[in-house]
């Protein structure tokens, strides 16, 4: 249930691939009528775009592709690098809602050259006359495909640009993945719902093909996103001098992003605190091998612990509900939701009667403590209602069962802008209705 590149495929699952040597430019395309008008890239460095929530609790971000654009939603994932979209060509596909991206329709796509500079990166290899990716994320997710080089347009969103138009930022010659063999069971839908995600947008800086670093005079290696809890609601993402903080260092809480760069993006967790009180967790406990500790990631629901971690939260938290509310979760492992700690609603709305808040009212106060910054999760940032199921549950659980590090999840970053300096290594956050 979350994205964090475990491996890269050095063995590639196949050699399927469209034949290269038939891409061929033809001319009656040239005269559909594009999307949007062909200005140059814009002079400042900085592009922005808009993230929503999907009904699985990840976020997608809109942008448009090749020569005519094509729209793609690429999951936003602070937890990997590889950026992809799954091929028209595709031989193992899951189903979207959009159609998939054909490289062979775009004017402008080109195929990787095996001699690019860029095609020996941690998960690219020569193949040929190709540039051949293949990574995996956890719980064996895989993807694998042909690299390739096309138009990227980014646009602002409507919201953010009350009476103005809305702004574009044309980009050039992105390296992208095209994949081919796509296991991704995140990007199933479910009975109610299509899934809306064509690939992933990879935030992470490890290799020099990486969106952030092959872009460098765009991004300056610096982003911001604000993840809004509502599913369909939109908030920005934004790249370069858009993402710098407007106001001074000092004023905003930062934390330093640890760990090597090839790495991805470890922040240094001291504790965590319920209802005011510091919880007895060995900070060395939140160190996934003794040197650096929790992983921010967006493209993980919501956040996980390592065991020792989770079940000192887990105990605080159901002795809070006894102490306060005299409430008994529901037995573990038996919940509809599948989530550990849940509540029976009914329960709790018999606890919340009468309190403003709602529900949500019932739930503590908790604290995220990293080295020099606090993050305040609000009762929305800890519980999830599920009326479907008639539970009321905590949106963290444990590591273990996904065999993973500590990752600090989406559920806790809702409705905070989170500004990444990488090439500063520091991450900064403050509340922001998004
Ligand atoms: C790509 O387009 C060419 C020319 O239109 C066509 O011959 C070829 O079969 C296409 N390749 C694929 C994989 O569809
Ligand atoms: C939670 O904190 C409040 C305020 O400090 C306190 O009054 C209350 O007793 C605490 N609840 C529990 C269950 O510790
Ligand atoms: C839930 O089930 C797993 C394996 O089925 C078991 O290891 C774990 O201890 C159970 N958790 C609880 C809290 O009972
Ligand atoms: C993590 O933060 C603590 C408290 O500020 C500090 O003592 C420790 O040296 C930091 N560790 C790393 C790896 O930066």
């Amino acid at each position: 249930m979350n994205s964090i590149l475990l491996v890269t495929l050095l063995v590639f699952l196949g050699t399927q691939g469209y034949d290269h040597q038939s891409h061929a430019l033809t001319l009656k395309i040239k005269h559909h009528p594009f999307p949007f008008p062909n200005i140059p890239n814009k002079a400042s460095a900085s592009a922005s775009a808009p993230v929503t929530r999907v009904f699985s609790g990840l976020f997608y971000t809109h942008l448009y592709v090749g020569t005519p654009p094509v729209k793609v939603n690429l999951a936003v994932d602070t937890g990997s690098s590889p950026t992809w979209v799954q091929s028209a060509h595709c031989t193992e596909c899951f189903q979207v809602s959009l159609p998939n991206f054909d490289p062979n329709s775009s004017l402008t796509f080109q195929p990787m050259p095996s001699d690019h500079p860029l095609c020996h990166g941690t998960w690219l290899a020569p193949m040929g006359n190709l540039c051949k990716y293949g990574i995996e994320y956890l719980g064996n997710q895989v993807t694998t495909g042909d690299f390739g080089l096309d138009t990227f347009y980014f646009t602002t969103t409507p919201n953010d640009q009350v009476g103005q138009q809305q702004r574009q930022t044309q980009i050039h010659n992105v390296a992208f993945g095209c994949g081919i063999i796509n296991r991704i069971p995140d990007f199933a839908g479910d009975a109610h719902h299509a899934n809306p995600m064509s690939g992933v947008l990879g935030l992470g800086r490890d290799d020099p093909s990486s969106f952030l670093l092959q872009l460098n005079d765009i991004t300056l290696l610096k982003f911001s996103y604000c993840l809004p809890r509502r599913v369909g609601d939109e908030a920005s993402l934004f790249f370069g001098e858009e993402a710098e903080l407007k106001v001074p260092a000092g004023q905003i809480p930062t934390t330093p992003i640890v760990g090597p760069s090839d790495e991805p993006y470890y922040l240094n967790m001291t504790g965590i605190s319920l209802n005011g009180s510091i919880l007895p967790i060995d900070p060395k406990l939140f160190t996934s091998d003794g040197d650096y500790g929790v992983v921010i990631d967006s493209g993980s629901q919501y956040s996980l612990f390592v065991e020792a971690v989770y079940q000192v939260v887990r105990k605080a938290m159901v002795s809070y509900f006894m102490d306060e509310w005299l409430l008994q979760p529901l037995a573990p492992n038996k919940t509809r939701s599948k989530i550990d700690l849940c509540y029976d609603i009914t329960d709790i709305a018999a606890a919340a009667a009468g309190r403003r808040g709602g529900l949500f009212s019932v739930a503590p106060p908790m604290v995220f403590q990293f080295d020099g910054a606090s993050l305040e999760l609000n009762h929305e940032t800890t519980f999830q209602i599920f009326y479907e199921f008639n539970e009321f549950c905590l949106m963290i659980e444990s590591a273990n069962k996904f065999e993973s590090t500590n990752i600090f999840g989406a559920f806790q970053q809702f409705n905070h802008r989170f500004v990444y300096d990488v090439g500063a290594s520091k991450l900064s956050f403050f509340p922001e209705k998004c």
